[in-house]
Order: C-alpha cells, then structure tokens, then sequence
C-alpha cells in the first residue's frame, strides 16, 4: 500500500482559487484569480471565428485517426507565421521547428524535459516575480531554479539594473525564461532597447533564452507584441519559444499551443526537433487535434482570419477600457494610493500592489478572489461587480 501515506498536496496558487470560487455561495463573489476573459456580462465567450470554424471543421472532418508526434504541418506554419512573420529569415532559411503541445505548459514541460537531457546540470532562472507555474514546471523536470530581479515594488515598474545585473552573471549554458509581452504576473514589459541589451548579454554570456509568449495581441497588437522576440533573435542564434492560443483564440480548455525551437542552422533545428519529437512521444505520444484545426481553419482564410483579429482587438480594447475605469473608480472613492500605474500595465493581469494580508481580507471578508501577491485579473472586472470591487479595495486599504 502506497497511497495511505499520502497527506493532501496543497491547492494550486491559481487554480486552486477558481475551485474555492465555485465553493463560494456569497452572491457578489468576483473570481479575479485564473487568466481567463470575460467580456462585460461576465461571460468567457466562445469567440465567432472559432464558432465557423468549428462549423466547417464538424461539416468536413472525416477522421480522428492520430496526429504526427509533432502535430500538423499547416499549424506549425501558422504558428511560425505569428511568431516570427511568415516572411522572416528564420522561417525562410527553416531554422525555426514547431511541435504543437498541449496549451503552452505542455508547451514549456516539454521543453524543459528536453532541455534537461541536453543540459541536465544547468539552472533555470526565472524573474521575481513570476507565473507561479513557472517554478514547478522547471523543478518537476529536475532543474535547479534560480531568480534575477524584475519588478520593482517601489516604482512599480521595472528593476532594469537589478535585471542587468544578474543576467550578466547567468553562467553560459544555463537557461533563462523571459515574457515577450504582457508580463505574468506584473504587466509590465521590457522595451524594444532593453530587449537589445539583454540579447547582447545572452549572445555575450551563452546562456539560452527560453520564451513564455501566451499573450501575442493582448499587450500592444500582434505585430508589436512580438517585437521583443525578434529583437532578441537578431541577437542570439538560438532559443526555445512557448507559445499559446488559450488568450488569443479563447481556446484554454482546447488546450491549443506550441513549443518553437530555432537553431542557427537547418540542419541543427532539424536534428534537435528529433529530440523533441521523441521528448514528446514518452509524455503524451501526440496532441489533441481540435485546438489546432481551429486555428488553421481560421487563420488559413481570410475572411475568418479578419474576423479573428477583430475580436483580439476587443478583448484588448476592453481590457483597456477597464484599467481606466478601475483607475478612476478608486479615485472616486478617496483612495490616497497611486494606482494610475494600472493603466500603463499590459496584457491581462495589475500587479495592484494589495499585500497579502488585504488579499486575504477581500477573500475572506468579501468573496473577492485574488492571486497571493495581489495579482488581479483585469478582464474579470464588468460594469457589474465595479463599484462592489473598488468600495471593497478601499475597505481593504484602510484594514491595513
Ligand atoms: C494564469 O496565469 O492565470 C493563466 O496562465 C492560467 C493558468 O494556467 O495559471
């Protein structure tokens, strides 16, 4: 018997509280934990281009029979397209290989399990602070973590040196995971020069970048969100990409995202894929297929593909809109503290700067939901549950 000794493993830092949400029979209760959209009516919409293209895809589907290791060729070069341009070097000259995963976390454990039977001594560094995933993934591979600063509380912005810093002491073959755009869990970003800099470093110093891109058109637009990445692959030779549809296509329980590799040359992508292929075939053999249909259906036809970046315009728009309304709203109340620094954050989460313990306090005394470090989840905030949040948050302030 082996199962007896187990003691319950504690609840995930962000799932967990979608879980204790639903427990919750206090009618206000607001859920501002998972990163999920909701638009104004507090609904989580299945997206209109994804309803047509599910349409087609259940009117000429005529198999379920397995993928390839690596998923379909047609959204490997949909993803490529999104990540780099579909007329960027690195596509051309093919030193980039795509493996469609399970959602961006498969996305990022298959990389790390790859990447540790190539460096199996290496560190991992991740910022501070960051998704609280992030950690686990790269542990429950069997990488030693370590940090570099990022977020300074203080300014609520960037600690640039602090990041400089470090990242000029990151040995050469360890790894770093970087946020192209839309930082998880600060909203705040690196700047086009700042990305130069740290791709000089990289280049420098030898050590891998690892990219966690799961928010492309959420921050700024899908073109400029990717800028960093490319900025940074102007730099160094090679990198590891995770990248995910959940945000951007609504397609989270599809579990729809890719692990992009890109090496110096096209023979090295080709043979390193070969690792990964078989890095994915001993995990889940290969992915769930519909995610991906629906993303190459729409992204392969112009009107849908329209349609498509109509609606990521509005779920960022709206996002926006919001930040703006939060702002203004605590203003409103008398809240002395500073929150205009909500509005320059990108993507969908404020780092509110709410302790721990005034977290504690609108979960506890409020039914409002927020992740442990104070992120709040901006695109769960309606007309509805606004004056309800912001009175609570000044209650919060004032509770200490
Ligand atoms: C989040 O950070 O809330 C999302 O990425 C969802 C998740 O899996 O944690």
């Amino acid at each position: 018997m082996i199962l007896n000794e187990l003691q319950p493993a504690p609840p995930d830092a962000i799932l967990g509280l979608t879980e204790a949400f639903k427990q919750d029979t206090r009618e206000n209760k607001i859920n501002l934990g998972v990163g999920v959209y909701q638009d104004d009516t507090g609904v989580t919409p299945v997206l209109q281009s994804v309803k047509a293209a599910e349409e087609r895809l259940l009117a000429t589907e005529t198999s379920k029979s397995y993928m390839s290791i690596g998923g379909a060729p047609e959204y490997k070069a949909h993803v490529q397209a999104l990540l780099f341009g579909a007329e960027h070097a690195i596509v051309r000259e093919q030193r980039a290989r795509t493996a469609h995963t399970p959602g961006g976390t498969g996305g990022l454990r298959v990389g790390a399990e790859f990447l540790k039977q190539i460096r199996p001594d290496a560190t991992v560094w991740v910022s501070t602070p960051t998704w609280a995933n992030h950690p686990g993934i790269f542990s429950a591979a069997g990488f030693k973590m370590a940090t570099y600063p990022y977020y300074d509380a203080a300014t609520k912005g960037l600690d640039y040196e602090g990041m400089l810093e470090a990242l000029r002491a990151v040995p050469a073959g360890d790894i770093v995971l970087l946020h192209v755009c839309c930082h998880n869990p600060t909203g705040v970003d690196l700047t086009e020069s700042q990305w130069q800099e740290i791709g000089a470093i990289a280049s420098g110093q030898g050590w891998t970048p690892f990219l966690d891109f799961a928010y492309q058109g959420l921050g700024e637009d899908l073109e400029r969100d990717r800028l960093g990445l490319l900025t940074l692959l102007d730099a160094v030779p090679e990198c590891l990409i995770a990248s995910s549809f959940s945000k951007n296509f609504g397609l989270y329980r599809e579990r729809t995202g890719a692990l992009t590799l890109v090496a110096s040359t096209a023979e090295s992508a080709a043979a390193a894929f070969s690792h990964v292929e078989k890095t994915i075939r001993v995990i889940y053999s290969n992915p769930p297929a519909h995610g991906g249909l629906v993303v190459s259906t729409i992204l392969s036809d112009q009107e849908l593909r329209a349609q498509w970046e109509g609606e990521v315009t509005a779920i960022r728009d709206r996002i926006q809109s919001v930040r703006q309304t939060l702002v203004s709203e605590l203003h409103a109340r008398g809240v002395d503290r500073d929150f205009s620094f909500i509005e320059q954050q990108k993507g969908m989460f404020s780092f509110s700067g709410l302790s721990d313990g005034q977290v504690s306090y609108l979960r506890e005394q409020k039914g409002i939901y927020i992740v442990k470090g104070g992120r709040i989840n901006v695109a769960g905030i309606t007309s509805r549950n606004m004056a309800y949040l912001c009175d609570s948050i000044a209650e919060a302030l004032k509770s200490g």
